[in-house]
This record gives structure tokens, C-alpha cells and sequence, in this order.
């Protein structure tokens, strides 16, 4: 048996998704277990191009695939996605697509609220996707949310509705949004129910089971660990826990037995939203990631901060996910570089710092430390075997190594699939 949790080491976009469809190759399942659709995942085979924001990225491999009760699922863009990837031949039925009964549901109202507060003026601006994540995330937590079993209750789903508008409502007002009927929620869930029922089980059960027959299991975190709720750069954070160790807990498998934690981390450093940056590069370096790495978002279309790559931050996901390996990714972007610099301390108020501390909510006035290393100037794009790569590529790839005390797992040259170089098999 062999579990391998996948977990974005950075902020997000570190090219999980590539990453979980290489791997899902040797996985019976593969479960989504916080986030929703915020999530924006592109999946690059034989040039043909996917993007899943819900869906599990083993999916196109036609891996069993389970959504989790860690994630908020917005029904509607779940049926505009899988309408989308079945038009491109993954046949989803109930067999291949599995969703927690109590995984809590994104409502427009959520949405509404989302945005409305993102505009706000007087407010902290965060930067958010505006898919409704927080306002369902605190609905939750609240015990107000809607749950996927609740829409088959016909019995208590207008109690439900109306309890969880009797919050929302007067927010609404506050902010200037009409209010909602309680019929209008029940009309939209009563029209989408029927699309939705095959899919919905007791999900935690099939996982125990899967454990129980020894499968391996692949658990694909999205966003990333610096946009962790808890440990991320708070309040410039998601709403969930995108650390390692949410992975049993949003899955519904309650205990993971045993399992290899894959840190996805690319070459350089990108941000979206708002919020402290250290290695950020306003400038032209920055320009030039972003326009070789095409650092816009899939879900907003937003164009991603860049910077280098944030070796203090990076240890701090090692820490605190138990990242074994490393899947380094995205190392063609920096082919062209004359010099390729890394990140390796701060100094704030004279004292060094080896990792953010968490009253930092700018990354402006403080000093950063860089170690610099000669770039390569020959294309690796494409490079599948480790022995043609330039030798200052090699360097870099083994003083990160050096630098983390993490192996190198993976490697990616490019967004299609087979362009990867194995080390260390995460499914040993
Ligand atoms: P995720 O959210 O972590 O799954 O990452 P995204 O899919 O949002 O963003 C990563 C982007 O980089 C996608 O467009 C991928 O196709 C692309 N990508 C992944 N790996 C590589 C790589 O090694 N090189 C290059 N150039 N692009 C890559
Ligand atoms: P994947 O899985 C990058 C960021 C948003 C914003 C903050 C809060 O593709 O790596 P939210 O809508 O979650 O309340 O927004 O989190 N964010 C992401 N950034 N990749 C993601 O997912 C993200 N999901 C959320 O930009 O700064
Ligand atoms: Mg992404």
C-alpha cells in the first residue's frame, strides 16, 4: 500500500494538476479534499488541453474520483464542468465519480457576498477568486450550511434554506444586496438535484475500504500552503486548510495509515490576490516570468505576481506538511536567465529572519537576503531525461535539494504530461 498526498508548497498554481494526472497513472482513486472552485487546474495530454476546477485530476486518466467533505461545491459549475470535459471524451458516470453527502454547498448567495465585500472600500481587500469560497467556508463552521444530503430531505430543506437565510439577509441589507427568498434557493436546488444524485454516496466508507484492500490512494490538495487559513499569510489566505494533514480530515477517510506528502513547487514564485510577496519582482525580471511561464489564472484570467523562488518559505511548507519530496516544476521558464536568484532570509528590524512572521502583511520595508547562481541558456523544455539537462540547470535542481534536505522527487519541463523526470517514485 501506498498513499501519496499531493500539497502546493507555495501559493497556489505550482502545476498540481500536471503533476496528479502524471501520477494518478499508478493510483486506484483520487480524492479532492478541500478548496472548490477557486481551484483552476490545466492538464496538458499529447496537446490536448484540460482544465478542472472541481473534478480530480486522475479523472481524465478515468481513475476512480472522489470529491471530499473538505470541499465547497458549487453545483452549477460542477455540471458546467463535467458537460465541458465530456465534450472532450472522459465519459462521467457514477461508477467513475464519487461526492461526499456532506460536503457543503456554494449557494449564489454565497457568490453574491463574496464580491460584494471583495468591493467594499473601507474593508481588507483580499484578492479573492469570488466563487463564494469564505461565505460558504463560514456557513459551515456557522452550522448553517446546505449539505448535498439536505437537498434529497425534501421534509427539512425549506427550515434549512430559511435558517441560513435568516444570517444572510440582514447582511445583504447592510450591504445594499436585495434580500432573497427562500423559494428562489429551493427552485434552484429542486432543478439541479436530479443531475446531481447519482454521484452523491457515503464517500468515507469507499475510502476505509480502499484502505482496508491495501490501493493506493492519491489525495490532491489544491491552492497551496502559504494560502493555508492557518498557516498562510493570514488574512491574504483561502478559507480552508490546504496544509498535508487536511487530507484525512476532508476526504472523510478520518485516518490516513500511511502516506509519502509530495510538495508541487515551482522553479520561480507566483502570487494572485493580494498580499506579502517577499521575493516579488516589480520590474522587469518579473515581467519576464510572467510572459514565459503565461502567468495568468485559470479561474480569473488574473495576471499572477512573480518573483524568485522563496527558499524560506519553502522550508516553512516542508516543516509543516512533512514534505518528503519535491516536485519541482515549471524549470524551463528560467532557461533564459543570465543569473537565477533564490530567496534565503529576511531581515526585519535588524533580526534574521529563517521564516514569515506572521504579523507580516507586507513584504515592502524589510530586507531580503538572495543567493545568486549563473543560468543555463539552453532549452530544457521538453527534456525528459535528467543527463541532458544543462549543468547549471543540474546545479540549481541540486542545491535546492542541498538547501531543503528534500529529495527531488519530479521533474517538469513543460505542461505536457510525459515531459517529466522521475527520481524517486512517490508510489514506492
Ligand atoms: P495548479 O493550480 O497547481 O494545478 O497549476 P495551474 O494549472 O493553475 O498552473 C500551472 C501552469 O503551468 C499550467 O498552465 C500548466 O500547464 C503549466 N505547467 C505545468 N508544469 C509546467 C512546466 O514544467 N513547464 C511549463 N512551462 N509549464 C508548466
Ligand atoms: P490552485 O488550486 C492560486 C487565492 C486567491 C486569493 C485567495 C483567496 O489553482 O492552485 P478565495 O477565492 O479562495 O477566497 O481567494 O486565494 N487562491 C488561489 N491562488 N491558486 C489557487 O488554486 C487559488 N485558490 C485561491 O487568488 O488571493
Ligand atoms: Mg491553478
Amino acid at each position: 500500500m501506498s498513499n501519496v498526498i499531493v500539497i502546493g508548497s507555495q501559493w497556489g498554481d505550482e502545476g498540481k494538476g500536471k503533476i496528479v494526472d502524471w501520477l494518478s497513472n499508478k493510483a486506484d482513486a483520487v480524492v479532492r479534499f478541500q478548496g472548490g472552485h477557486n481551484a483552476g487546474h490545466t492538464l496538458v495530454v499529447n496537446g490536448k488541453i484540460y482544465k478542472l476546477s472541481l473534478l480530480p485530476s486522475g479523472i481524465v486518466r478515468g481513475k476512480k474520483s472522489f470529491i471530499g467533505n473538505g470541499v465547497v461545491l458549487d453545483l452549477w459549475a460542477l455540471a458546467k464542468e463535467i458537460k465541458e470535459v465530456s465534450k472532450q471524451g472522459i465519459n462521467i458516470n457514477k461508477e467513475l465519480l464519487s461526492i461526499s453527502e456532506t460536503t457543503c454547498l456554494i449557494l449564489s448567495y454565497h457568490r453574491e457576498l463574496d464580491t460584494a465585500r471583495e468591493h467594499e472600500i473601507d474593508g481588507i481587500k483580499i484578492g479573492t477568486t469570488g466563487r463564494g469560497i469564505g461565505p460558504a467556508y463560514e456557513d459551515k463552521v456557522g452550522r448553517r450550511a446546505i449539505r448535498l444530503c439536505d437537498i434529497f430531505d425534501s421534509k427539512n430543506l425549506k427550515k434549512k434554506v430559511e435558517n441560513a437565510l435568516f444570517h444572510h439577509n440582514p447582511i445583504r441589507k447592510g450591504l445594499g444586496i436585495d434580500e432573497i427568498k427562500s423559494t428562489d434557493i429551493l427552485n434552484q436546488l429542486n432543478d439541479i438535484a436530479s443531475f446531481i444524485k447519482p454521484y452523491v454516496s457515503n464517500i468515507w466508507k469507499d475510502l476505509i475500504k480502499l484502505q482496508d484492500e491495501e490501493k493506493n490512494i492519491l489525495f490532491e490538495g489544491a491552492q497551496g500552503m502559504m494560502l493555508d487559513n492557518d498557516h498562510g499569510t493570514y488574512p491574504f489566505v483561502t478559507s480552508s486548510n490546504t496544509i498535508s494533514a487536511q487530507a484525512s480530515l476532508g476526504s472523510g477517510l478520518g485516518y490516513i495509515k500511511k502516506a509519502y506528502t509530495l510538495g508541487i513547487t515551482k522553479a520561480y514564485l507566483t502570487r494572485v490576490g493580494e498580499g506579502p510577496f517577499p521575493s516579488e519582482q516589480n520590474n522587469s525580471v518579473g515581467e519576464k516570468l510572467g510572459l514565459l511561464g503565461n502567468e495568468f489564472g485559470t479561474v480569473t484570467g488574473r495576471k499572477r505576481r512573480c518573483g524568485w523562488l522563496d527558499l524560506v518559505l519553502l522550508k516553512q511548507s516542508v516543516d509543516i506538511c512533512g514534505i518528503q519530496g519535491i516536485a519541482l516544476t515549471k524549470l524551463d521558464v528560467l532557461d533564459s536567465f543570465e543569473k537565477i536568484k533564490i530567496c534565503v532570509s529576511y531581515k526585519i528590524n535588524d533580526k534574521i529572519f529563517d521564516y514569515l512572521p506572521p504579523i507580516i502583511t507586507s513584504s515592502d520595508n524589510f530586507e531580503k537576503k538572495y543567493i545568486e547562481l549563473d543560468g543555463w541558456n539552453v532549452s530544457t523544455r521538453s527534456c525528459r531525461n535528467y543527463n541532458d539537462l544543462p549543468k547549471n540547470a543540474k546545479k540549481y535542481v541540486s542545491l535546492l535539494k542541498e538547501l531543503t534536505g528534500i529529495d527531488i522527487s519530479l521533474l517538469s519541463t513543460s505542461p505536457e504530461r510525459e515531459d517529466t523526470i522521475l527520481f524517486n517514485d512517490p508510489f514506492r
